[in-house]
């Protein structure tokens, strides 16, 4: 990469980098002409270019003869009457052709012992699993939630989901018992498929016994069976007639090898994955099968330019959507080879990413920019893990995702881990858009730092007001897709009023995806630049976060919490980090001391009522919170104060104006 500028201006962004010769030389997408060619295409004729990109890149059973049906929008309809199976064309599709004895997954446990699969082992693994889910008589079309840690295992329990057509719900293994108790019910799932424990930085975290807690919460009679994949040798409870060990599911069905993979409709749910909205309730986006896996396979080839020698890591849980779009589906529907990790990035020490980079001479390697921050911190702080110790030139592109990623960490990423070689796709998506939807092409696109850039062939982003109208390049405004792509979020499950309502504003027409994301787009080069959620959804290290679901835990502790406001503030490593205020019952505490106990308490509740991601950072105690004499919490008045700016807002209609000093102090 060549440094057009060498300006550090880090308050208006004007450096760019070109893609150089060796990015853009037999990529597959090679230069900005090649990409303003393949947006015409889609420009011209949408259908067509879809439907040309269906059947290249998928194998159907029945081929689809429509393309986009939008008689029911926004409940749009892709490859309609077309059949598939995804774990068919992950899977049986490489057998026969080279890829078949490549190695599909090298998986490092957290001990740093290694195990790899090649595609033939994955699909006679993922085959005899599938018959064992099909003799607990789970059957197409039945909800499955897989409550995994991170291993072969949790690819190949959605992968035998998807192989016999059972929809499958992944809940990230740092939920709650309560999280996944009502996930289990909104599903109406009829089975859990999950661990004894999970292993993270050297210690045993227990899976299914928060499996029994949750179901034990009640409302979960619809789960007839718990299959537990015994990660380590300790000991674990079991409840008889309900639960079986992978080794004794696996038997039930007499071992058997091969599975016909079940064909079923392109529109077929494969997944619903929950995620955080701006009510108190999470929704569960539900994708379809034809549509999701096309833009899975078609991501991998445009944004990370994958080549048969790559090695691919992707670093997310298969708890998120990175995790299923880039782990568990893209990497496997294009034959790539993929590197599993079950760790975390800070042990045995914070140079465990670099020095695996090193030992599987990983080419292409994807993260949170949360990761990188608190790494970029470990390495100013001890030399001893800083990049610099290991053998990095194996990387050929580096990928962010998830959150803004700011310009300081993408100049270290870029200097410190690309050796200013490597482009970075700063990918920018949701759970709902099922992958990249506004992303640099390593090949191609100059790139800005802290910018996303340019939208996807096909993909019609734009910025607008609250009425729909187009914003000029420079005005902030809110991002939208104006027109529907095939991974795009078909309903929100149980609820499609919910889905119309919060993603398509009849005052913007109806049928125009509102990503809740605002945007600008620079003077220059039209680049889109990401400025964060426009409603009440926080995102820490790269998780979603409803202030309402935090709200509402909190208030949920009866004997204590009276009313409880939560906003975001920004927060160096994180992005953002959760900040509580809260009125007890009881009255402000009188202490520090007793202030921080009941801190600590509340804490641990949320964690109990979310998991741990949710805990506040900061909590703040009022005899009351600011509100307006109409009753209203003043809830900028309340960010202003979690950041620690001056109040500058008018606070003369405040009921109470003392309270501010007592919300003064965060615990
Ligand atoms: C944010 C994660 C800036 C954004 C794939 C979005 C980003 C939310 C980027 C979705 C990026 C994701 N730059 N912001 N490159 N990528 N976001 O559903 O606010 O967990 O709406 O999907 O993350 O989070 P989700």
């Amino acid at each position: 990469m060549s440094q057009a500028s060498n300006i550090e201006s880090v308050l208006v962004e004007n450096r760019v980098f070109p893609p150089d010769a060796r990015a853009q030389q037999g990529a597959r997408i090679s230069g900005m002409a090649a990409y303003d060619a393949l947006c015409a295409e889609a420009a011209k004729d949408p259908d067509a270019f879809w439907a040309r990109l269906a059947r290249e890149n998928l194998s159907w059973t029945r081929p689809f003869t429509r393309t986009l049906d939008e008689s029911n929008a926004p409940f749009y309809q892709w490859f309609g009457d077309g059949e598939l199976n995804a774990s068919a064309n992950c899977l049986d599709k490489h057998m026969g052709t080279p890829v078949e004895h490549k190695t599909a997954i090298v998986f490092e446990a957290d001990d740093g012992s290694v195990t790899t699969i090649s595609y033939r082992e994955l699909l006679t693994r993922v085959s005899q699993f599938a018959n064992a889910l099909k003799a607990e008589g789970i059957q197409k079309g039945d909800r499955v939630i897989v409550y995994m840690p991170m291993t072969i295992e949790g690819v190949i329990a959605m992968q035998a989901c998807a192989r016999i057509g059972a929809t499958h719900s992944v809940v990230f293994g740092g939920f709650s018992a309560k999280a996944l108790q009502e996930r289990i019910i909104d599903a109406g799932a009829v089975a859990v498929i999950t661990a004894n424990y999970q292993l993270r930085g050297g210690k045993e975290l227990p899976l299914k016994a928060i499996v029994d807690d949750g179901i034990a919460m009640g409302g979960c009679e619809s789960i007839k069976s718990v299959l537990v994949y015994e990660r380590t040798l300790s000991d674990w409870k079991r409840v008889e007639g309900r639960d079986k060990t992978f080794t004794e599911a696996l038997n039930a069905s007499e071992g058997q090898d091969e599975c016909v993979p079940e064909p079923v409709g392109a529109e077929h749910p494969l997944f619903i994955l929950y995620t955080s909205g701006s009510t108190g309730k999470p929704k569960g986006v539900q994708h379809a099968t034809g549509g999701y896996l096309l833009w899975a396979k078609l991501t991998m080839d445009w944004t990370f330019d994958l080549r048969p020698d790559d090695v691919f890591w992707c670093t997310a849980d298969i708890g998120w959507i990175t995790g299923h779009t880039y782990v568990a589906y893209g990497p496997l529907a294009a034959g790539a080879t993929q590197v599993i990790f079950e760790g975390i990035p800070t042990f045995p020490h914070a140079g465990r990413f670099w020095q695996m980079i090193e030992k599987h001479k990983v080419s292409i390697f994807y993260t949170a920019p949360t990761a990188i921050r608190s790494l970029i911190k470990a390495a100013e702080s001890d030399e001893k893990v800083h990049p610099k110790n290991w053998d990095l030139s194996s990387l050929r592109i580096l990928g962010s995702v998830g959150e803004p990623i700011n310009p300081e960490a993408w100049m270290w990423y870029h200097r410190n881990i690309g050796h200013e070689k490597c482009p970075i796709v700063d990918t920018f998506w949701q759970t709902e858009t099922g992958g990249h939807v506004i992303t640099p092409l390593p090949g191609a696109t100059p790139l800005v730092p802290g910018s996303c850039t340019l939208p996807l062939p096909g993909i019609a982003a734009a910025i607008v007001d609250e009425t729909g109208k187009d914003l000029p390049n420079g005005a902030g405004g809110m991002l939208v897709i104006k027109r529907p792509w095939p991974s795009m979020i078909r309903t929100i499950w149980n609820d499609p009023e919910r889905f119309k309502k919060s993603y398509f504003p009849e005052e913007m027409g109806g049928t125009i995806y509102l990503a809740g994301d605002g945007a600008v787009r620079s003077e220059d080069r039209g680049y889109f630049r990401i400025t964060g959620r426009i409603d009440d959804v926080l995102n820490v290290s790269g998780h979603r976060l409803g202030t309402m679901e935090i709200e509402s835990a909190l208030v949920a502790k009866t004997d204590l919490v009276a009313e409880a406001a939560v906003v975001g503030r920004p927060d160096d490593v994180t992005g953002e980090a959760v900040c509580a205020f809260v009125v007890l019952k009881r009255g402000r505490p009188t202490s520090d001391e007793e202030s921080m106990k009941l801190a600590a308490e509340l804490r641990a509740w949320v964690a109990k009522e979310i998991g741990p991601i949710a805990k506040p950072k900061d909590i703040r105690f009022g005899e009351n919170l600011p509100k307006t004499r109409s009753g209203k919490i003043m809830r900028r008045l309340l960010r202003s104060i979690a950041k620690g700016e001056a109040i500058t807002q008018d606070t003369s209609t405040l009921e109470n104006p003392a309270i501010l000093e007592q919300l003064g102090k965060a615990y």
